[in-house]
């Protein structure tokens, strides 16, 4: 017995010891299973993150490429500095999610999470989901959800899925199983989502009602009712947001827009679907519940906004009256708005006070930032042919590690989509068919030879005899074989 003690004991001392010399002590202490941890670490860095440029757009757009592996990377737990926060979730055990669905919203703030997502699976070497047909940006919105819009995944699995889509529950569980991935999305006042949709889109042409002096406020005391609008949608697809745009998107259909029982029960339903549902007129708090949602770190979700109409374009003053009347046009909106407004300052409150520190650090971090990569002004860019945002410039000397994320940070969505249909075109074509698949030695008929094949052969004998079960092939297309 005392020996089998020793023993035990020696074994343990080595084995741990083995551990520490070959995986560090930092990491030996902040992981409990140090060998299967951090075999992936060297795997899990794929950093190439390509120059920003932005692309004239085509504006509806489809699928991405993915790739799922949750060990992929644990290296988040191990490798960081030990700030009182990062030993603190370490001690949580918590590991990086990488399966994730961000239902993007119009006019939201989507495009800067989309790039944070975009920047993280890259980084990472995830797989997105990518829209199928190539001049597309979006998965056929405003259709709902399918599939077949995506491009193939073939055998890698999706990671991230983050342009525009409208919500569609069981195809989307299907790409991203429940368990392991997060749902997410963004919703935005609805007096000021409903009024940059408005002038955005430019949806006062199609309604007709763009030689008013007050489009948007003509149209709310006016609005033509549905049975005319609707067929309008067909040639402009953004009519689909002219009522209750953020509830469209999340799938709910326009015929229970106006009954209050089917949009209490459909809230209920998202707060089921959505892991988290962020609010934009809270962005960093909402940025930082999603990086202790998804176990990143703080660099994962630093962010230039993108996508920002220019200064001249945003109306400068809504009156009292415009946002009445677009609260009681979008009263479902407002539900869903109010509703996930609470459950966010739940879960903020949830977190403890270690939440407000921590967003004061962040803030910090995107200061610095912010000041390292940028220069001061006016830049455009064009987020839709001959639509133009708020775009940034990079300073001239920034060194060259902090640029490539600099410039990762401004890139838009359209360029990401284009540099991961080429990333995943690469990733396929260097994707061998294991020689087995080819070429099955087990697939051989002359093992054994007891049911072997002898074939009657017409032969002199035979022939005339009509008793040859030979047949001729028809000589005729249609013909039936005949018998000499
Ligand atoms: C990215 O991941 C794929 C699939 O896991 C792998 O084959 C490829 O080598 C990785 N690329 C880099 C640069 O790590
Ligand atoms: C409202 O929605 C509920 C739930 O879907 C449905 O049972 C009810 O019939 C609807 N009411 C009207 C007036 O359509
Ligand atoms: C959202 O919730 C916060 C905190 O409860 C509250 O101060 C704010 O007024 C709410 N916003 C809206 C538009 O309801």
């Amino acid at each position: 017995m005392a020996i089998h003690l020793r023993t035990l004991f020696w074994s343990l001392i080595i084995a741990t010891a083995i551990c520490i010399v070959f995986y560090g002590k930092e990491r030996f202490f902040s992981t409990p299973s140090c060998p299967k941890a951090n075999g992936k670490i060297l795997m899990a860095r794929d950093s190439k993150i390509h120059s920003a440029q932005s692309m004239p757009i085509e504006s509806k757009g489809f699928l991405v490429e993915t790739k799922t592996n949750a060990a992929l990377k644990p290296e988040q737990s191990n490798k960081f500095k030990k700030s009182k926060y990062s030993r603190r979730t370490s001690q949580k055990s918590c590991s990086p999610i990488d399966q994730i669905l961000f239902l993007k919203t119009h006019k939201t703030g989507g495009s800067t999470i989309t790039n944070i997502l975009n920047r993280y699976g890259d980084s990472n070497n995830l797989t997105f989901v990518l829209p199928k047909q190539k001049q597309l940006f979006t998965f056929m919105w405003p259709a709902r959800f399918r599939l077949s819009y995506t491009a193939p995944l073939y055998n890698f699995g999706a990671n991230i899925m983050c342009n525009h889509a409208r919500f569609n529950k069981r195809p989307m569980n299907h790409l991203f199983p429940k368990k392991q991935s997060r749902y997410i999305t963004i919703l935005r006042d609805p007096a000021a989502q409903y009024e940059s949709v408005f002038n955005f889109m430019h949806l006062a042409n199609p309604l007709g009602f763009k030689d008013e002096d007050d489009p948007l406020g003509t149209f709310l005391k006016f609005p033509p009712p549905f049975q005319e609008i609707r067929p309008l949608m067909k040639k402009t697809l953004a009519l689909h947001l002219v009522r209750n745009p953020m509830l469209f998107d999340l799938g709910l259909d326009f015929r229970y827009f106006q009954n209050v029982t089917a949009v209490e029960r459909y809230l209920d339903f998202i707060e089921n679907e959505f892991d988290l549902v962020m609010i934009l007129e809270y962005f960093d708090e909402s940025l930082l519940l999603l990086k202790r949602l998804l176990c990143w770190k703080m660099k994962d979700i630093l962010y230039f906004k993108l996508n920002e109409r220019q200064d001249k374009q945003k109306r400068k003053f809504m009156s009292s009256e415009v946002k009445e009347d677009i609260k009681s046009w979008n009263k479902a909106d407002f539900m869903l708005y109010q509703h996930f407004n609470r459950t966010f300052w739940r879960k903020v409150r949830a977190e403890g006070p270690s939440f407000q520190r921590e967003l004061k650090r962040f803030r910090r971090q995107k200061r610095a930032l912010t000041r390292a990569c940028l220069q001061q002004g006016d830049f455009l860019d064009e987020a839709y042919t001959g639509v133009y945002v708020k775009g940034f410039s990079l300073k001239k000397n920034v060194p060259e590690k902090k640029k490539l994320l600099c410039e990762s940070m401004m890139k838009n969505e359209i360029s990401y989509v284009t540099y991961f249909r080429e990333r995943m075109k690469t990733r396929i074509e260097s994707t061998e068919e294991p020689d087995e698949y080819l070429d099955d030695p087990l697939n051989d008929w002359e093992v054994a030879n007891d049911l072997e094949h002898d074939p009657i052969l017409s032969g002199a004998d035979s022939s005339g005899s009509g008793e040859s079960l030979t047949m001729e092939r028809p000589s005729s297309s249609e013909g039936e074989p005949t018998n000499p």
